[in-house]
Order: structure tokens, then C-alpha cells, then sequence
């Protein structure tokens, strides 16, 4: 055995337990080198967990680490508050390495300390943050000139995926699915931060840092969820070659970059389309290698600790540089283009009123704003005053959309709430 390494673990949920147990598993030995498990810490000392806590030094406070030799810590708690940020304090404090699943920490509050963890050229490994068990992180890092990527995009979120791929499975309401997600341990019961697209916009300005060298503000990432979309929509969609998917991308359009996170249509003969349930997907795009697509599971206990395991690997191997390759301080802030120059086809769906000149009137409005449209479904009536009318844009910005979708509120012939997806057929 040539080497050893200390690494101590704090936080002992899903992801921290089953990264001892891995450790375990492999006799406490990493590509040649001795793993030393030198404390845990978790909230609970008399918690009931996946191994034996007792066989390992339970750390009281941060402060009882000062005795030990320490070559990594492991933040595996979650969350931004004050006992995670003092975690990172510690350990710069210390100047050791940190490796950690957490992109809310991250993209977050990680302004505040990129920067030195380059300067003090300590490794913060983040695999694990994005995407689960995806090795995007070491595929963009390694395999891929810097500068050389166009565009990110994919499916960030497992757990909003596992609850759409239901939807589409088994023909369920948006509530009833969220209620078997978390019955079957694919969603929290407090799931917002996954439903909204918050999760997935964490892990998509993480990605953003990395592939294009430039700063994305999490504050400045837009974002949307799921929680409004209908199975009506779904399966109207179905009919016209489109899946709905929580498309996460950002790409370079000139010197500037469109990012979004938000429920889309896409083709349903695309990669995207077919990742279902739990997996998660990254598609990234560029010059010379053009294309490469990374598909996993996006979440649970195991599959997250194995890229914990990849990161020390990595540190092992002393095969890792700056945070985000660059070095943070050196990274212009990322500018967003306005987004009414990026235009795609929209799907529109709403209620109108089951009489004659209704059709000849909503088309006017379209013409009046300059709309022109690609088709028009009319669907079957939902009863005898009442029909659904789906229609698909030609290329507009989203500005258009907004437009037009306050126009048709004014019209009388419409009765219902208008939904509307914006449709990314060329992509995936
Ligand atoms: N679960 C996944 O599939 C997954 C996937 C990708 C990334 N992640 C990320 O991995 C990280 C951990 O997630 P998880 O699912 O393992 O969470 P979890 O099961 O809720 O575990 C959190 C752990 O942190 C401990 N903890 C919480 N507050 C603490 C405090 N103030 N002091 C000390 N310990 C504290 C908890 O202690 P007790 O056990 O005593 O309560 C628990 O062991 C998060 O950043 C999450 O976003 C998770």
C-alpha cells in the first residue's frame, strides 16, 4: 500500500451512509491508497444507520477535528445554513480539500469561496452535486477542449422526471403522481425545490461555470417547474410527436448565453424523451467532437457516494485544477441574451366557445400581432359549449408569446386558462 488518506464525513443520510458503506465494501482501499474514515458526523449519534456508527470517531463540533490529521472533509448535509457554511469555513480555515454533493450550497453561496479553494489550490470536487452518479463533471473537465462547448442541456432532475414519466405511464394526475413519488421514496414530502426547477437550475449554473469558463449567477438563472402542467397537455402533445420533459439548458448564442430551465416539448424519437423515471441525462455539444450524451441515475444513496468515490479518485490521483478548471477570480460574469431574439414554435392550448366565427377570430389576433401559426386542432368538445383548441406557432420569440396569451385573454370566445410550452424539436 503506497499511500493514506483521511477523510472525514459529515452528514449520514442517504448519501453519507451509503458512501461509508462503500468504503467498507472495499476493505477501506481507493486505487492503492488506505482510506481512513477519521470522524462522522451526522445530527443524530443514536440514529439507527446502515453501518456501525461506533466503529468510527463521532465528531462533536468542527472544532474537535482541530487533533486530527485531516486530508479531505465530506459535506454531505444539504442545505445553505449557517452549520454547512461553516463547514466550508473550516475546512479553508484548515486548507483541506472538500468534496460535496451539495449544488444548492454551491450555486448559492459558492461566490463567496470558489475562489479560495483555487488560491489555496485545494480540490473541491462537486461530481456527486450534479446530475447523481453522471460523470459530467470529469467528462467536461477532462475529455473536452475549455471553450470548446456550445451548449448544455438535458434532464437535471430525477425527481420531476419520475413524476412526468408516471404521468405518462400510467395516465395520472400531476398530484396523483407526486403522491406515489413519494410513496415510493422518489420525491420529499417538502419536494419544491425539485418542483419549481430550482434544483435543476442549481445543478445547471454549476454546469454553466464549468463548460463555458464564464460566472453564472444563480440569481440571474431562470426557471420554472411542473407543478402547473396538465395531463391534457401531455397527452395532447403525444398526438403531435412531442414528450414533455424539465428541459434544463444553457447555450452560446455569439458572446452571449440563453439559459433556462422549464417544462418543454420535445421530439419523442429524442434521447431526451426516452429518459424516463429517475435517470438523468446531460447532452453536451461543440466544436470538432460535435456531440456526446451521459445517461444515469440522477439520484439515490448509491449511485451519488459512487461520484463522491470518483472526486477522491480524482484527489487520489492529484488529477484535479481550479474549481471550475479556470480560476474563479479570472472568469468574466456570463451576459444573457435578450431572450426575443431566441425564437421557437409554441403549443398553445385553451377553451373556446362552441360557435361559429370563433376560429376566424382567434386567427385575427394572431394576424394582428403578427403571429403566423403552423397548425390549428380542434379537438373534441368537452360539451356542447365547449371546445378544445390547440395551436402550433411558427418560430417566436418569447416576448410573442406573452403578447398574444394576454390578447386572448380579452377575447370573449375564450373560456378557460391558456396553457402554453414552448417546443424544442431540435435538440436531444
Ligand atoms: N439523496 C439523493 O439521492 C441525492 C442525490 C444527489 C445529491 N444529493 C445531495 O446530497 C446531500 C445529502 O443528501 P441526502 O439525501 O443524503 O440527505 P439526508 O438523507 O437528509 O442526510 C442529511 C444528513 O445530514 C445530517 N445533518 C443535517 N443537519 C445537520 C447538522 N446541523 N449537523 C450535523 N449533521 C446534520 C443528517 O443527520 P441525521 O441523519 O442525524 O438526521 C443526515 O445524516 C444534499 O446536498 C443533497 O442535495 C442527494
Amino acid at each position: 500500500m503506497k499511500n493514506n488518506l483521511n477523510i472525514a464525513i459529515i452528514g449520514l443520510g442517504v448519501v453519507g451512509s451509503s458512501l461509508v458503506k462503500i468504503i467498507e465494501n472495499n476493505n477501506y482501499v481507493i486505487k492503492d491508497t488506505k482510506i481512513n474514515i477519521v470522524g462522522i458526523k451526522a445530527n443524530n449519534k443514536n440514529k439507527k444507520r446502515i453501518f456501525d456508527v461506533k466503529k468510527y470517531f463521532w465528531i462533536d463540533d468542527l472544532e474537535s477535528l482541530n487533533s486530527l490529521d485531516i486530508d479531505i472533509i465530506i459535506e454531505l448535509v444539504g442545505g445553505t445554513d449557517t452549520f454547512v457554511n461553516s463547514i466550508y469555513k473550516y475546512a479553508l480555515k484548515r486548507k483541506v480539500s472538500l468534496i460535496t454533493a451539495n449544488k444548492a450550497q454551491l450555486a448559492e453561496k459558492g461566490d463567496s469561496f470558489f475562489n479560495l479553494f483555487d488560491s489555496n489550490d485545494l480540490y473541491l470536487g462537486f461530481e456527486a452535486a450534479v446530475l447523481g452518479s453522471v460523470p459530467v463533471v470529469n467528462t467536461i473537465s477532462k475529455s473536452i477542449l475549455p471553450k470548446n462547448i456550445t451548449s448544455i442541456y438535458g434532464i437535471f432532475n430525477g425527481t420531476t422526471n419520475y413524476i412526468l414519466s408516471q404521468m405518462y405511464f400510467n395516465k395520472i394526475s400531476f398530484k396523483e403522481s407526486l403522491d406515489l413519488a413519494i410513496k415510493n421514496g422518489f420525491a420529499e414530502q417538502n419536494s419544491s425545490s425539485d418542483l419549481s426547477g430550482k434544483d435543476a437550475a442549481h445543478k445547471l449554473t454549476l454546469l454553466s461555470n464549468l463548460s463555458f469558463g464564464k460566472k453564472f449567477k444563480f440569481k440571474e438563472m431562470s426557471y420554472d417547474g411542473i407543478e402547473n402542467i396538465k395531463l391534457i397537455d401531455l397527452n395532447y402533445g403525444l398526438q403531435l410527436g412531442y414528450k414533455l420533459k424539465l428541459l434544463s439548458i444553457c447555450e452560446k448564442i455569439g458572446s452571449k448565453f440563453f439559459a433556462s430551465v422549464a417544462p418543454c416539448f420535445v421530439k419523442q424519437e429524442s434521447l431526451l424523451s426516452n429518459t424516463n423515471f429517475e435517470d438523468n441525462l446531460a447532452i453536451i455539444e461543440g466544436i470538432n467532437f460535435v456531440k456526446t450524451s451521459l445517461l444515469g441515475k440522477g439520484a439515490g444513496g448509491y449511485p451519488t457516494a459512487s461520484s463522491i468515490i470518483s472526486d477522491l479518485m480524482n484527489y487520489i490521483s492529484k488529477d484535479y485544477s481550479n474549481v471550475f478548471n479556470t480560476k474563479y477570480d479570472s472568469m468574466l460574469l456570463a451576459k444573457f441574451v435578450d431572450t426575443s431574439s431566441r425564437k421557437r414554435s409554441y403549443y398553445l392550448r385553451f377553451s373556446v366557445q362552441n360557435k361559429v366565427g370563433v376560429l376566424k377570430s382567434i386567427a385575427n389576433f394572431f394576424a394582428k400581432k403578427s403571429i403566423s401559426i403552423k397548425s390549428i386542432i380542434q379537438l373534441n368538445p368537452y360539451d356542447s359549449n365547449t371546445v378544445p383548441l390547440v395551436i402550433i406557432t411558427n418560430l417566436i420569440s418569447d416576448k410573442k408569446i406573452n403578447e398574444i396569451k394576454k390578447l386572448l385573454k380579452k377575447n370573449s370566445y375564450i373560456k378557460k386558462e391558456i396553457s402554453t410550452i414552448r417546443i424544442e424539436d431540435n435538440i436531444g
